[in-house]
């Protein structure tokens, strides 16, 4: 598995492993996805298997603030509008395995090979993101990696069946030089 920079032939891909992957009503669109690329062209990387892709993780730099207003995290937010090449802070906005692809690489080794590329490319301090209490294997793999709560919105993400979750705001703290091996 080999992780590369994402591009606009990856898009149908990156849209179906979307809708393999998250509740419809979290889907976002093409076009954003085509913007995220646009804003940070290395910066949104997948996890390929020979020429198919496997899973992914877009990001955005921003910079630093000690607490952001909830509107920060809107899904199919404009990343045009807190995206800045020189920002410290990675925001992570999205990042999922096809299902096919999990019994060839844990979700976890996939995020620490994405990561790990990340940091090494980027000058970053510390990462944040936003996840629902309800998507646990995800939100395991970023306490592995030191991910902290700090702030909750309650009933951020409301699913197709009706029901509402809260959004949990994590944070990390980045340390170049202790990458890795005790997370994969
Ligand atoms: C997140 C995702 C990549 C994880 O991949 P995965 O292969 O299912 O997960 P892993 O096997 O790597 O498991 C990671 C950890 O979560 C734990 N875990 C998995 N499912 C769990 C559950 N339902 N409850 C609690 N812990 C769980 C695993 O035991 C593992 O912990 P361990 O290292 O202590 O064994 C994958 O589930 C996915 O793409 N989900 C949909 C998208 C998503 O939720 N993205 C997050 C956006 S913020």
């Amino acid at each position: 598995m080999q992780v590369k920079p994402l591009k606009t032939i990856h898009l149908s891909r990156v849209i179906e492993i979307e809708h393999a992957c998250f509740d419809k009503a979290v889907w976002e669109s093409a076009s954003i996805y085509e913007e995220r690329l646009n804003s940070f062209p290395n910066g949104n990387l997948g996890i390929f298997s020979g020429d198919d892709l496997a899973g992914f993780l877009w990001c955005e730099l921003w910079n630093y603030e000690e607490q952001y207003g909830p509107d920060r995290f809107k899904l199919s937010h404009s990343p045009k509008a807190y995206h800045d090449p020189q920002g410290k802070e990675l925001y992570i906005s999205s990042f999922a395995v096809d299902p096919k692809f999990r019994k060839h690489i844990r979700g976890k080794t996939a995020f620490a090979k994405l990561i790990e590329h990340t940091i090494v490319a980027h000058d970053i301090t510390s990462s944040i993101l936003l996840v629902s209490e309800q998507w646990k294997a995800a939100r395991a793999i970023y306490t592995q990696w030191g991910f902290e709560e700090i702030q909750r919105i309650q009933d951020f993400f409301t699913t197709s069946d009706g029901n509402q979750w809260d959004g949990l705001i994590m944070r990390t703290l980045i340390h170049q030089q202790n990458l890795s091996q005790n997370h994969i």
